[in-house]
């Protein structure tokens, strides 16, 4: 099933069906738990950074990109890390527009089989990964039901993979095709925060394919003059648009990291459907950067930025190579 036709997932649903299960899952994403995952984020990192070290240069840094969080989320699902590679086959039949309809079924079929024995496991032998959390939390004496499970683990696999991974090869593309904000950052570690925000408003993993998508339940007449949205409308607002409006974003083509914080860049949504793992994103691209900083502090791109090569077909978009030298 396409994505966007699933309406178990969490994107999808509507008013009280949507709100009752972020109740529900809420207390599995707040800053603090964010801040608890660092020790073990900053472990992944540090055995993927080991590894692009020791096979020297130049190395491709899209094989750090796509591992990092797929690497995360099998510790969130408390899966062994070798199914990584099958949880990010999953994701990119889920994002493709390219596959079969055959194709996209059995991905989604594989999967349903995969995390009900997941879910059985862990309430058979509970443990302490979020996924752990996910099964107990509960609202009241409200819980998520088997299907709403297996639907909320398919929408974590699919909102904390291609994001992360297209946000910190994006983010690397900006940084190491301007080097002066690289060297910036090395300069002050304090800017890192602020460097994040902006280099997913500039260059947002979403790109010019993907924005929120959302249908009009009522008349809503545009403030800028240029019509009605009717009811029953589709409206796509492309994310890319949203973070280079000139009137909010003066000059939206220049990187700045001293922007002011006034706005919001709608990377991660607005509204009842804000993403969930925000403070999660945050945590893991930070880390990274300043990982990256720390342990490459002359890192290059190792062919020209016009020369690297960007994914297609997919919802996500972002870079399929980052060859880069230290
Ligand atoms: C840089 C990384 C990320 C970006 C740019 C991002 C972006 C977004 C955006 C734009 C939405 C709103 C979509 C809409 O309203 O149609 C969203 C929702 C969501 N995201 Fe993220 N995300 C990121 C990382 C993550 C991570 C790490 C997780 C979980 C581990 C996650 C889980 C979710 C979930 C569950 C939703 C659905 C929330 C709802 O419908 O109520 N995201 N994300």
């Amino acid at each position: 099933m396409l994505l966007l036709e699933d309406p178990t997932i969490l994107l999808n649903m509507h008013g009280e069906d949507h709100l009752r299960l972020r109740r529900i899952v809420a207390s599995a994403f707040t800053p603090r738990r964010a801040e608890q995952a660092r020790p073990e984020i900053s472990k992944i990192i540090d055995r993927l950074l080991d590894d692009v070290e020791s096979g020297g240069h130049p190395a491709d840094l899209m094989t750090f990109a796509r591992l990092l969080p797929t690497r995360f989320i099998s510790q969130i699902l408390g899966v062994p890390e070798e199914d990584g590679e099958q949880l990010l086959e999953w994701v990119s039949a889920w994002l493709s527009f390219a596959l079969p309809r055959e194709d996209l079924d059995r991905a989604a079929n594989d999967f349903s089989d995969y995390a009900r024995a997941l879910v059985e496991r862990k309430r058979a032998e509970p443990g302490d990964s979020l996924i752990d959390h996910i099964i107990n939390a509960h609202d009241v004496e409200d819980r998520l039901s088997e299907n709403e499970l297996i639907s909320m683990i398919r929408m974590l696999i699919i909102g904390g993979n291609e994001t992360i991974a297209n946000a910190i090869s994006r983010s690397l593309f900006s940084l190491l095709s301007q080097r002066q904000h690289w060297a910036a950052l090395l300069a002050d570690r304090s800017l890192v925060p602020a460097a994040i925000e902006e280099l997913l408003r500039h260059n947002p993993p979403g790109g010019g394919t993907t924005g929120l998508i959302r249908l009009a339940t009522a008349d809503v007449e545009l403030t800028s003059g240029s019509g009605v949205i009717r009811a029953g409308q589709g409206v796509f607002t492309p994310l890319v648009a949203a973070g280079h409006d000139p009137a909010v974003f003066p000059d939206p083509e220049q990187i700045r990291f001293d922007r002011p914080k006034t706005h919001s860049t709608m990377q991660f949504g607005a509204g009842r459907h804000y993403c969930l793992g925000v403070h999660l994103a945050r945590v893991e691209l930070e880390l990274t950067l300043n990982a990256l900083l720390d342990r490459f502090p002359n890192l290059r791109l190792a062919v020209p930025p016009a020369e690297l090569p960007w994914s297609e077909g997919s919802y996500g978009v972002g870079l399929t190579g980052l060859p880069v030298v230290w």
